[in-house]
């Protein structure tokens, strides 16, 4: 069965934005367990600019489901990982200028740095996720780097016209076969909304979408449960 994560880091950016003690994520986390997504996924980046520590701690003493916390390779957040023990790490490049998470990370260019943080996480019992490009190379350094899961980024995809996706859409489903036969995990996300997720559907060995912001989007015209459940019911359809 396919697997809904919801990324709640767009409820905090709302929150930020006045620097208010509202919305509470807590509460719109378990709204979205209560409308049947399988985990929560949150991004503590480096500039705080959504998700805050104690949004991480807090999360992680309320939720029924998993938690998937997505994060740079910095040696502050990844001390961060360790204390919070969340299910799942999600390994993203990052750059402060950048509005969201716009490339996979490199991870053929860079094993020697990646492998002892995904081998830390490993031991300390955290699952670890990859996010990276639907490149075969990619797929291969992962998988040479001991990671249990990649994370297909679908911004690609997401951005090119529905009569330019075919295109997108070989190389993610290309990248998964691959995957498989190496024995990863496959996760994919990153601008998915309701009115592109169908085709997405035909990617193999898909275990779980992470989904954010097109969820946080709906949810203002017709509530996060709601929100939820309408992408479940694609997802399932
Ligand atoms: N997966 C990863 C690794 C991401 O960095 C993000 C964005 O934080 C998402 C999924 C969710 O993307 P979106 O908010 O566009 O649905």
């Amino acid at each position: 069965m396919l697997r809904l994560g919801v990324n709640i880091d767009h409820v905090a950016t709302l929150r930020q934005a006045r620097r208010t003690a509202y919305p509470s994520l807590v509460e719109a986390a378990a709204l979205c367990e209560k409308a049947g997504a399988h985990g929560i996924t949150i991004h503590l980046r480096e500039d705080r600019r959504h998700i805050q520590d104690a949004d991480v701690y807090a999360l992680r003493r309320s939720l029924t489901t998993r938690m998937n916390l997505e994060m740079a390779n910095n040696p502050d957040i990844v001390a961060v990982a360790l204390k919070v023990m969340p299910d799942e790490v999600c390994l993203v490049p990052e750059r402060r200028e950048e509005l969201t998470t716009e490339g996979g990370l490199d991870v053929a260019g860079q094993r020697g740095e990646l492998a002892p943080v995904v081998d830390v996480l490993r031991q300390a019992g955290i699952s670890v996720s990859l996010f990276i490009d639907p490149e075969l190379r990619q797929v291969e350094a992962a998988a040479a780097i001991g990671a249990p899961y990649i994370e297909l980024h679908t911004g690609a995809y997401a951005e090119r016209t529905r009569s330019e996706r075919e295109l997108e859409l070989g190389r993610l489903i290309a990248a998964a076969r691959r995957a498989h036969e190496l024995g990863l995990k496959v996760n994919a996300g990153h601008g998915l909304s309701l009115d592109n997720i169908g085709p997405i559907l035909k990617i193999p060995h898909l275990d779980t979408l992470n989904i954010g912001h097109s969820i946080v989007c709906h949810a203002l015209f017709v509530g996060l449960e709601q929100a939820v459940r309408d992408m479940l019911g694609k997802i399932r359809s």
